[in-house]
């Protein structure tokens, strides 16, 4: 089987592109990646002699590149997109640039070859928007609250719409938040990992009430493979680990985790439109891909937080370049505010 996964050296792809190589030696692997700020070509080098992998640098939105990269792929798996909440709020237009045009390029690229056996566009719990009470469920209707989540939203209901019109066989995941190796540190635990190493103040959005259902990403990995080989298309499953923990919570974890203290904590002014809660119900992944998440919390975030203190160079590569600008812009005025404040 011949795999295009699309975002590949970005945070998620890396883990699935790994988990691949070691555990489907008949499958093959192209990675497509624009290499922006969160890709990575360096994170899959050790893979570049090998004859079931290659790279191509190129946008999912150049159709003149997917057209050549994806004939001979029997799956696309698309993680290729903007991701971070917070620039989309500054930047609304890459995101629906990437996330929404992008996959109607690969879709109709994807079409022209009716033997191909799975689009697989990975998505987001975020496009129930934020759930007070109980868990999302597949049918539940669709509530995108940010830039971010709007664009998956587009992204995925094209996708079916695909499915639907030209009978492409299009599965959706939506998973919840992921963490482990390879994420980029403008994320929350990647970011507060790393800070807490370098001394440096955490800060946390609001009340720090906000809850997550944290997933490590390997369990993501091994549910995207059950869609591929399991999966119904015209499907959609949701993904994710119930391990339910607000900001704070996760917050206390990785002081410990990292032998720091708690006065690193700021409670920083609010992300705009900052969902309070995402939740999602998993039985169906369960019973139809018969998926269940492996890795508990204290497991996940230890093998993390051992992650990011043996692979220094990777991060502090990233957070001593244009990143710097980035965190003045997103967190000075708002950590000067809370010193004020204190
Ligand atoms: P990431 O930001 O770490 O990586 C994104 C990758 O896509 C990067 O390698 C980047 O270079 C590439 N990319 C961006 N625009 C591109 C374009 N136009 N053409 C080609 N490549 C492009 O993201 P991630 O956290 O690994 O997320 C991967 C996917 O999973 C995304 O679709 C995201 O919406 C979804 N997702 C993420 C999470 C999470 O917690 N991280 C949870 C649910 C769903
Ligand atoms: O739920 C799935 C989504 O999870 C994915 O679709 C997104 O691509 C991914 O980025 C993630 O979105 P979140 O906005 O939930 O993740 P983030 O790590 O940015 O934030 C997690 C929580 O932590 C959120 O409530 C905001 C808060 N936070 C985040 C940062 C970066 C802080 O309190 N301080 C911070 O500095």
């Amino acid at each position: 089987m011949r795999v295009l996964v699309t975002g590949g050296v970005g945070f998620i792809g890396t883990n699935f592109v790994k988990y691949v190589m070691s555990n489907r030696p008949d499958w093959s692997v192209t990675v497509l990646d624009k290499l922006t700020y969160a890709g990575r070509q360096e994170n899959l080098s050790e893979f570049e002699n090998s004859d079931r992998y290659s790279f191509v640098k190129g946008d999912i939105c150049d159709a003149a590149v997917v057209s050549r990269v994806m004939p001979g792929c029997d799956v696309v798996v698309n993680f290729a997109a903007e991701t971070h909440v917070d620039r989309s709020i500054d930047d609304p237009a890459s995101f629906v640039r990437t996330d929404v045009e992008g996959v109607r390029v690969l879709l109709e690229e994807f079409k022209k070859d009716n033997t191909r056996k799975v689009f697989l566009q990975i998505s987001t719990d975020e496009v129930y928007g934020s759930v007070e009470t109980g868990r999302s469920s597949e049918s539940d209707a669709l509530d995108p609250r940010s830039p971010y989540s709007a664009s998956k939203a587009g992204g995925e209901l094209l996708a079916m719409s695909y499915f639907t019109t030209f009978g492409v066989p299009v599965i959706i995941t939506r998973a919840s938040n992921n963490y482990g190796p390879f994420q980029y540190p403008e994320k929350l635990i990647p970011l507060f990992i790393t800070n807490a190493f370098q001394g440096e103040k955490l800060p946390l959005y609001g009340d720090g009430g906000n809850m997550r259902d944290w997933m490590f990403v390997t369990d993501h990995c091994s549910a995207l493979v059950a869609a591929i080989e399991k999966g119904r298309p015209g499907r959609i499953y949701n993904v994710g680990d119930g391990q339910e923990k607000t900001n704070k919570e996760v917050t206390f974890a990785i002081l410990e985790a990292t032998g720091s203290d708690s006065d690193l904590i700021r409670f920083v002014e609010d992300r705009l439109g900052h969902d309070r809660r995402y939740a999602v119900d998993v039985s169906r992944a369960a019973s139809e891909l018969d998926w269940k998440p492996e890795i508990d919390f204290e497991t996940g975030l230890a093998l993390t937080v051992n992650w990011y203190r043996a692979n220094a160079q990777w991060w502090q590569s990233i957070k001593s370049g244009e990143f710097r600008e980035y965190y003045k812009k997103m967190y000075s005025a708002r950590l000067e505010n809370s010193e004020r404040n204190q």
